[in-house]
């Protein structure tokens, strides 16, 4: 098992078996020392620097209606709200002061942001924040609208490929989704000129070791800038409310195998992890992340923001909160640094 974690770190590559065989048969102490690697992997290329980016979830409305979201269109329980150009920009200026230097908007597909708002939303916050890097993550869209973005001042585009396999990818989303849109998306996103990052969620239902790989062999393939990888975990009000979280261990394993097959990627420690496991931020630093994403989203509006149940919504915005995490990563050696931390 060295053999292949050693390889992994010299090529960062393996073939497909021995990516299934590293992820299904790893020990505990194997997998210490993969932390390890995909450490000194994220030191060669990052320092001990980790980055911040500051979240805003401008809406919980969704047109969609994936089986394991908690904003599924269906979902008439969930509290809905939408965030305005002038709320965006406090929550900008919130974080700013705060030393964060990159904005994420991240919303359901809500139709009610249409181009026009959108490229008005982005374009004032690219004027008042020239020195920032903005990140938008809103679901699929056409080409020409993704090209607005880029040109209104967008640098960044998140969008997880969920699972690669079109199997899997059918078992978790109704039949008006499907993966070939999503991989043109992602295309166009990285063609356009965008920072791109794809992932998918860890112990989904149905998911197997086998559609793991094709997720990691995809993510090799496409070389993306920004990899989000955090464990499923159940809501309540979805159909796959009963279903099992995935394993927190199974995703650091990921976290680290991202590292090693794309050392320069961009890989942050998810809120899910946080919200699997109580020291999910420094196992996830520990295992290769080096991207951290407060929640700069206003107080009221963070618990309509449920993807899934007991998210947490770290207090980002009080000084005191930064100041806190700043200390867990300082405590295990690395350091929270104020910059826009774009991809080398
Ligand atoms: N558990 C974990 N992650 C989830 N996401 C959505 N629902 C859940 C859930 N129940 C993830 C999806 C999506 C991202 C915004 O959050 O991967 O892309």
């Amino acid at each position: 098992m060295r053999k292949l974690i050693d390889k992994l770190y010299r090529e960062a590559n393996l073939t497909d078996s021995e990516l299934l065989d590293l992820i299904t048969n790893i020990s505990s102490q194997d997998r210490e020392y993969l932390f390890e690697c995909a450490r000194n992997k994220a030191r060669e290329k990052y320092s001990h620097n980790v980055y911040l980016r500051g979240l805003i979830e401008i809406s919980s409305y969704c047109k969609n209606d994936c089986y394991y979201c908690g904003l599924r269109a269906s979902n008439k329980c969930a509290e809905r709200y939408r965030l305005d150009k002038s709320q965006i920009l406090e929550c900008c200026k919130t974080g700013y002061e705060l030393g964060l230097r990159t904005f994420v908007l991240q919303g359901g597909e809500d139709m009610h942001y249409t181009d026009e708002i959108l490229v008005d939303i982005i374009s004032t916050i690219r004027k008042s924040y020239p020195d920032c890097a903005i990140t938008l993550s809103l679901g699929e869209k056409s080409v020409t609208s993704y090209q607005k973005y880029f040109d209104a001042g967008a640098n960044r585009y998140l969008l997880r490929h969920e699972a690669y396999s079109s199997d899997l990818y059918s078992k978790l989303h109704p039949k008006n989704l499907n993966i070939e849109t999503r991989l043109d998306c992602l295309k166009n996103l990285k063609q356009i000129g965008f920072q791109t990052g794809c992932g998918f969620m860890v112990g989904a239902p149905y998911q197997t070791y086998e559609h793991i790989v094709k997720d990691l062999r995809f993510i090799k393939d496409f070389q993306p800038e920004m990899v989000g990888i955090g464990p499923f975990l159940p809501h309540s009000d979805t159909p796959f409310g009963e279903e099992q979280a995935g394993s927190v261990y199974l995703t650091l394993t990921l976290l680290a195998v991202v590292r090693l097959l794309v050392p320069t990627v961009l890989l942050p420690a998810t809120t899910a992890l946080s919200t699997a496991s109580e020291d999910g931020l420094v196992l996830g630093v520990r295992a290769g992340a080096n991207v951290v994403m407060p929640n700069l989203s206003p107080v009221d509006n963070r618990k309509k923001y449920e993807l899934y149940n007991n998210k947490l919504y770290s207090n980002a915005e009080s000084a005191q909160a930064k100041a806190e995490l700043e200390k867990r990563i300082k405590s295990i050696g690395y350091e929270v640094v104020e910059a826009r931390g774009d991809a080398k």
